[in-house]
């Protein structure tokens, strides 16, 4: 079987104003595989991974060797989308020889592009990690690593004055050398105006139908994470009422003893089972 080629910066390029990108997270091997067989584009090893696998309330505490296990499960799986892993809080502000080496780190575990949260303010650490040869995706409008220390989910881009900073901050990535930038809950007008200023692709959440592709967090996408729902979400699925459902009925069935079966059960070879018996 011919193995399925990549998916690379530059084929993501090539899709700007043609074919729409298809983003979406993944943070095990299991939902990693099917996101490609399913023809996903590039997969987001998101730090929402805190949220939505860890169970923290928001993205901050989430840690280097977490994200890195993550991202090595999801290299196992995908074979075919582009490896996005997202830098967690912590792990590119300090300096930007920190934020180098972390970056090597998503690259040394499977990762084909890393991804960091911020604008003008971080262009310097971004153009750095390019120039050490590791592509980034940037990350503007809401930035749940800060701005929900600040000021909580909230629409960016409302005023003409933010909508400029917005426009300022994707500018300045893409000067920094940025192959692609998430747009996080920014309004569709200011989305669409950063759509056609920048060369990269936009990759929106929350942000309208003008960006170059969009992203979900499978969990949202699928139903199964409950705790929040963005009114951005589409629900694909509802799958956390199924999966209730199946582990109910698994646990009266053991309790009960109808599980195992006779199908889900191994026998010894009889001849041996009359020794073993023999010898009582
Ligand atoms: O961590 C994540 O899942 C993200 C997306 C919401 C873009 O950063």
């Amino acid at each position: 079987m011919q193995a399925r080629k990549k998916v690379s910066v530059s084929d993501l390029a090539a899709m700007k104003g043609k074919e729409k990108a298809s983003v979406l997270t993944a943070y095990d091997y299991s939902t990693a595989l099917i996101c490609d067989r399913a023809g996903v584009d590039v997969i987001l090893v998101g730090d929402s991974a805190g949220m939505v696998v860890l169970g923290w309330p928001s993205t901050v505490p989430v840690s280097m060797p977490e994200m890195l296990m993550f991202c090595g499960a999801v290299s196992r799986g995908a074979k075919r989308a582009m490896i996005v892993g997202d830098m967690p809080f912590g792990s590119y502000q300090p300096s930007t020889e920190i934020a180098i080496e972390n970056a090597i780190q998503f690259i040394k575990g499977g990762c084909d592009t890393v991804k960091l949260e911020g604008g003008a303010e971080i262009a310097g650490k971004v153009k750095a990690i390019v120039d050490a040869g590791v592509p980034v995706m940037g990350h503007i409008g809401l930035k749940p690593q800060t701005s929900t220390l600040w000021e909580g989910y909230r629409l960016q881009g409302r005023t003409a004055e933010s909508a400029k900073r917005l426009i300022a901050d994707a500018q300045a990535l893409e000067k920094a050398g940025v192959f692609s930038m998430v747009l996080e809950m920014v309004a569709s007008e200011v989305a669409e105006v950063i759509t056609k200023k920048v060369s990269v692709p936009t990759i929106g959440i929350g942000s309208g139908p003008a960006c170059d592709g969009q992203v979900l967090v499978l969990h949202d996408l699928l139903g199964i994470y409950e705790d929040i729902k963005p009114k951005f979400v589409r629900r694909y699925a509802e799958l956390a009422k199924p999966i209730l459902d199946a582990v109910s009925s698994y646990t009266q069935d053991v309790k009960a003893g109808k599980f195992p079966g006779e199908q889900n059960t191994f026998h010894m070879n009889p001849e041996e089972i009359g020794k073993l018996r023999g010898r009582k």
